[in-house]
């Protein structure tokens, strides 16, 4: 064995507005798999994963939801178990972003890389929401697309035609939080100065030397020479990057300057090592000493979608604050299921994880499958369930835990359990498969599961040659045949360990099973080296794995049942009780015109209305409208009014009648008053019914 390697292995950081989806399982299931292998090969790792939880999204969530975003983001955190244990997903600790250790190596990293010199602050204008006091992010402003005219588009870019645009070129643009108009307010921001020639010399070094995927090392040069701006333009090299938000954020306050929060993707990455801070803790070694051993590698899966985090921002971050950076990054593309779109981050469509699970659907056939799909390289994959069938029934089933089932019995029944030697035809297939197994071993470490599952299967094939060449079934019922029925089915039982040992990685609960029926230690790729050998007794062959019934299929993409339609109060508030129509025929409903609207001196709510109801006199109506009409807006409209309401009295005069409005039941969740508008034609005095 190589000498023993010392890894530190990440997935990505979830938000931590919503539970897991298929994608997120699928980047869980491609790095365990590769942790496994690690671990058989001898080597020490330490896999963290946490909750990415800061952030102006998940803090809009959390008040939504009626909870602090402290309490929302435990609630998610809650919910994280029954998956990463449903799957068999090892990590060695999951944590949280807003931890202490986030707040406390966020902080210090910022205040390193500012000794060093890159950062600085600048003055920019950005969109306000006046009501809601707080500078929006551009997903939270809306308004109509500058090019094709769409309305209710982002202020990024247009769902409608593709266009890049700055928030400050929508038309008509509204705050998606408040619906008020945003204005323009300046703020003081802290930047990164990626665009500093330290951090472009060591960024073109680092992702240009081989450590990346090729496809990604690619993709990467280009944000060297082009870079798109937000209205989008292009300019040229790397930008500095702006890290801080204003008050009010969900976040780490950056030391020294009240008010202001370092921008969610700063402490994110920074999670990954608070992860592993929380763990070393625990275990009560030192994280410092752990850091600093040179021989430390370091490494994180991700999606397609954040490169540009994890190749350029966070590696210039660590070697800026003096600190070790990633060995690599392995990107992995996007899983879609039945060919469908991309599952949107929030709310994750096709595939129901814990739906899966709670079907009775072995979670090994998943990780069996999406190996089979995966390759190192950076390339989308689809689920499809009829291939999912296939493969789980044919290959696993069919190829694999066969080979078990057919040769465990007559071991158990005729020789009592009892392994026998291995003649030479045997032997032959079994040096084939210890052979073979470097190479497995090899391409599983390479992220290659793919190309290692297709190699495992071919070996199969070759055991299952075997097996319909010396048909055990029948040696059983031949005369004298004894010995060579015991030899053939303990070189069958020898093959179905070798390749378990192979398939561990990725079938490890299947692997303990087989570890126990076989009476042997733990499989390492090194107890391929060696047989079990005559005179080893195994367990009674109990049955492994099922195969996927397309019931099972059926219910999983069956749509949920609609949710019975819950009984809405329509506009905030309930019904009156039943009136017949000789109630309505009491209230005498006229158009009237507003001839004249003023304001009311010494009230904030009323407006003072003239009405002409064609009687040939005027009327006088206070409104409680002010806060949605100023008096111009009104005067010279026609609207109704209650013309045979009994004057009241009021503080600044006699009310003749009642001028009528639309609102919501709940005016602090609804704001808005809205006073009706007969269609053109009615006249003053026409009645209503
Ligand atoms: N919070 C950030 C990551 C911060 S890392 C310091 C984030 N979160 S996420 O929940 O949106 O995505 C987490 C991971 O899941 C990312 O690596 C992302 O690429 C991956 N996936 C999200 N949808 C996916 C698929 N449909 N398929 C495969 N992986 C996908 O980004
Ligand atoms: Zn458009």
């Amino acid at each position: 064995m190589s000498a023993q390697r010392k890894l530190f292995v990440t997935t990505a950081l979830p938000y931590a507005n919503g539970n897991f989806h298929i994608g997120h399982i699928m980047e869980y299931i491609q790095a365990d798999i590769w942790v496994r292998v690690q671990r058989m090969l001898g080597h020490q790792v330490n896999f963290v994963g946490a909750d990415d939880t800061h952030g102006a999204p998940i803090m809009i969530a959390a008040e939504k939801a009626g909870k602090t975003p402290q309490q929302f983001v435990a609630d998610i955190a809650a919910g994280r178990k029954p998956y990463l244990d449903g799957f068999h997903i090892a990590f060695d600790n999951w944590h949280s972003t807003d931890a202490p250790e986030n707040h406390q190596l966020a902080q210090q990293i910022y205040l390193d890389l500012k000794a060093a010199g890159l950062i600085e602050t600048r003055v920019i204008e950005q969109f306000f929401d006046p009501e809601k006091n707080m500078f929006l992010p551009d997903r939270f402003i809306k308004g109509e697309c500058p090019k094709c005219h769409a309305k209710d588009q982002y202020g990024d870019n247009c769902e409608v035609c593709g266009a890049v645009y700055a928030p400050t070129d929508l038309i008509e643009p509204f705050s998606a939080l408040s619906g008020a108009k945003p204005v323009l307010k300046s703020s003081e921001h802290f930047f990164f100065q990626l665009s500093d020639p330290r951090c472009v010399a060591f960024l073109e070094e680092w992702t240009q030397d081989g450590r990346l995927q090729p496809e990604v090392a690619n993709k990467v040069k280009e944000w060297f020479t082009v870079r798109t701006n937000p209205d989008g333009t292009t300019s040229e090299g790397l930008g500095d990057w702006d890290i801080s938000r204003d008050a009010p954020y969900f976040g780490i306050e950056i030391p020294g300057a009240p008010g202001k929060y370092f921008y969610v993707w700063l402490d994110a990455p920074v999670g990954y090592l608070a992860s592993l801070k929380n763990l070393l803790d625990k275990r009560g070694e030192d994280y410092a000493a752990y850091m600093a051993d040179p021989a430390l590698e370091q490494f994180h899966f991700i999606g397609k979608d954040i490169v540009t985090f994890h190749t350029l921002f966070w590696p210039a971050m660590l070697k800026f604050s003096g600190r070790k950076t990633p060995d690599s990054v392995f990107v992995h593309g996007f899983l879609t299921v039945n060919n469908g779109e991309k599952m949107s981050k929030s709310r994750g469509t096709g595939l129901d994880p814990l739906k899966y699970l709670s079907l009775g659907m072995n979670p090994e056939w998943l990780r069996y499958y999406l190996a089979a799909k995966l390759s190192a390289r950076n390339e989308d994959i689809d689920f499809n369930p009829d291939d999912f069938m296939a493969r789980v029934n044919s290959d696993l089933i069919g190829k694999f835990v066969n080979i078990a089932s057919r040769a465990a019995g007559f071991i158990h029944k005729r020789f009592g359990g009892q392994l026998a030697a291995v003649s030479a035809d045997g032997d032959a297939l079994l040096s084939h498969l210890q052979d073979a197994a470097p190479g497995v071993a090899e391409l599983l470490a390479e992220r290659d599961y793919g190309k290692a599952l297709r190699e495992i299967m071919l070996l199969a094939d070759r055991v299952n040659e075997y097996v319909d060449q010396n048909k055990p079934w029948e040696l059983a019922k031949q005369e004298g045949m004894e010995a060579r029925l015991q030899d053939v089915c303990s070189a069958c039982i020898e093959a179905f360990r070798l390749l378990s040992i192979l398939l561990k990685p990725v079938l490890p609960a299947l692997a303990t099973q087989v570890e126990a029926f076989l009476q042997v230690g733990p499989f390492t790729f090194d107890s391929a080296r060696t047989l079990l050998g005559a005179g080893h007794r195994i367990q009674e062959y109990k049955h492994l794995m099922q195969r996927v019934d397309v019931k099972q299929l059926d219910a999983l993409f069956e749509p949920p049942a609609a949710p019975e339609p819950e009984a809405t109060v329509p506009g905030g508030e309930e019904l009156a009780p039943t009136i017949g129509i000789d109630d309505f025929a009491k209230i005498d409903l006229r158009i009237a015109l507003i001839v004249n609207c003023e304001p009311v001196e010494g009230s904030t709510k009323l407006l003072r209305l003239t009405l002409d109801v064609g009687e040939g006199k005027h009327r006088n109506v206070f409104s409680g409208i002010a806060s949605a009409y100023k008096p111009e807006d009104l005067i010279g409209k026609h609207t109704v009014m209650v013309a045979n309401l009994a004057p009241r009295k009021m503080k600044f005069g006699i009310s003749e009648g009642m001028v009528l409005a639309a609102s919501h039941g709940d005016e602090k969740a609804q704001p808005g008053i809205y006073v009706l508008n007969p269609w053109p034609g009615a006249t003053p005095g026409m009645r209503v019914r």
